[in-house]
């Protein structure tokens, strides 16, 4: 007992001697600020400064402290215990009082020599040279006021046969207007259709890609790190198919110049199984001025075969305050999969667990999610709170979940994406729709022999072959852009309409 209590007593004098000497930034400051600020606090990122060297962060010791111990910094909202995330951006205790400590002493700099060698933060493509680079064929240019702009830009990819996609990584031309970025692809040429009735480079487009895509990539938004999917898994990519990238521009008072591009890493080992995706939405949103937790509840059917989840993102805009997502499993038990407390607009991402989470067959997901519509809400966009109802402007809302997973098998998958709670996962995060599982099932992932480019044209919708037939020159079944352009005025604008509201034109 004596030993112990003299062992403590030796570790108490020995760490109080430590506490009395104050932190250095060479020795202890600078590993904080290099492993969880630089990534974004370093020039050409989007950090306001960076934060690399002595003279960068003693001249805001004080305001470093400030914004740690709010936890406003690092960036990170998921709250802990509610899934466990790769790269988790979140300081610890001992770091925090690290820092004040420093910034009490007066933000010493501490011996040269107790510098370790600052990791060297690649420049341009963080998952190195990409495959397949993607890049908008035409600069877009970003009025200086204005609402905000959703544009779809369609990228030919030139595949030559099916691909697996281990990763891929959205480099934006001009972060001052890029505000967040969403990749769908499209095989059947409807997006190209779309492009070619919209004068301007690619089109325009609220909500979805205002096709019904064939698959997609996922979500970039500011501060999200590209990553490769688990070993084994991959999101398929069709022979043929376009990127049609989706990008958010906020304008911000100037005119602004965007040309972004992609980057393509394609899986170099077989796959075991492809990346589905379970998705939520609610549009019943009308949330009245001055309400400050007003709820929306949703859920999913029970999952008809086990799923894994990869990673998760929910969306909602200015006035969301809380979003909780809870997996209730079919033998009664709950498990959280995502709580952010206090939602920031600013900072939403999407967020990948450390290891799948398993959902096993018949489990619920359900998604809770709360706005704040008061006039305390420093994020409400209109002063005197209005009426809010759901659409797609900064001060509409909008309440959706993406969970992109992984299955067992292809034909678990298409159970899951057949699920009629899940008809909107294809539109609204890209996973691949039946037609596409079908067709992987029925030739089991060969390679097709296809010629690289998408037939030419849309097809054709049932109910409307008759109308439409007398303009499909060659017979084909699908309409070109060539015969598309020979159409009177009021029939392109029909299919304008029909490419808009793809949804409503395949229930399924
Ligand atoms: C994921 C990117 C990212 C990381 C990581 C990050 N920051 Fe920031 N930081 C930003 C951005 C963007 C802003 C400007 C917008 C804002 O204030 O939210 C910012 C703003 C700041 C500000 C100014 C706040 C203000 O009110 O003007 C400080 C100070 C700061 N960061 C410190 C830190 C520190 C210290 C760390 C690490 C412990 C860190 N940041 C990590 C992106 C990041």
């Amino acid at each position: 007992m004596r030993a112990v209590l003299a062992l403590l007593g030796v570790c108490f004098s020995a760490s109080s001697i430590l506490a009395n000497q104050p932190p250095t930034f060479t020795k202890d400051v600078a590993p904080i600020l290099w492993n969880h600020c630089a990534s974004c606090h370093r020039p050409g990122e989007i950090g306001p400064f960076p934060l690399l060297t002595y003279q960068d962060a003693a001249k805001r010791a004080k305001f470093l402290v400030d914004v740690t111990e709010s936890r406003r910094m690092p960036p990170w909202k998921p709250a802990p215990g509610h899934g466990k995330f790769q790269d988790e951006r979140r300081l610890g205790d001992a770091e925090l009082a690290t820092l004040a400590k420093w910034a009490q002493a007066g933000a010493p700099e501490g011996d040269a020599k107790d510098l370790p060698k600052m990791p060297s933060f690649p420049e341009g493509w963080q998952l190195g040279t990409p495959d397949l680079i993607l890049k908008m064929p035409e600069s877009f240019t970003v009025p200086a006021e204005g609402r905000d702009l959703l544009q779809c830009f369609v990228i030919p990819m030139g595949l030559q046969k099916d691909q697996m996609v281990a990763a891929w990584e959205f480099r934006p031309g001009n972060r001052k207007v890029v505000h967040h970025a969403i990749l769908y692809t499209d095989h059947t040429g409807q997006a190209r259709l779309r492009d070619r009735l919209d004068p301007k480079p690619g089109y325009q487009s609220f909500g979805g890609p205002g096709i019904l895509p064939s698959g997609g990539l996922g979500g970039w938004a500011p501060g999200s790190t590209p990553r490769f999917l688990p070993d084994g898994t991959g999101k398929f990519l069709r022979n043929g198919s376009d990127l049609v990238l989706q990008i958010h521009y906020h304008p911000n008072g100037k005119e602004e110049i965007d040309q972004s591009q992609v980057g393509i890493y394609f899986v170099k080992k077989p796959v075991k199984t492809i990346v589905g995706g379970i998705a939520l939405r609610s549009r019943n949103i009308l949330i009245p001025p001055g309400k400050a937790d007003y709820t929306i509840r949703t859920e999913s059917d029970p999952l008809p075969a086990d799923a894994y989840a990869i990673g998760i993102a929910p969306h909602m805009h200015y006035i969301g305050k809380s979003v909780k997502v809870t997996a209730h499993k079919p033998d009664g038990s709950e498990e959280s999969l995502l709580w952010i407390p206090e939602w920031d607009f600013n900072w939403q991402g999407a967020y990948a667990y450390e290891k799948p989470v398993k959902l096993p067959k018949g489990t619920v997901v359900k998604l809770e999610a709360i706005y704040d519509n008061s006039e305390n809400n420093p994020f409400n966009p209109s002063h005197p709170p209005k009426l809010v109802k759901w659409g797609e402007q900064t001060t509409d809302e909008m309440c959706l979940l993406g969970i992109p997973i992984i299955t067992d098998s292809t034909a678990d998958l298409r159970k899951i994406m057949s699920m009629s709670s899940n008809r909107l996962a294809s539109v609204l995060m890209g996973a691949p729709n039946q037609e596409t599982l079908d067709r992987i099932q029925s030739e089991s992932g060969a390679s097709h022999a296809n010629s690289a480019t998408p037939p030419a044209g849309m097809p054709i919708p049932e109910r409307f072959q008759r109308l439409f037939k007398r303009y499909d020159k060659n017979n084909d079944g699908r309409l070109s852009t060539e015969e598309i352009d020979a159409m009177p005025e009021v029939l392109r604008n029909r299919i304008k309409q029909r490419l808009e509201n793809p949804a409503t034109e395949k229930p399924n």
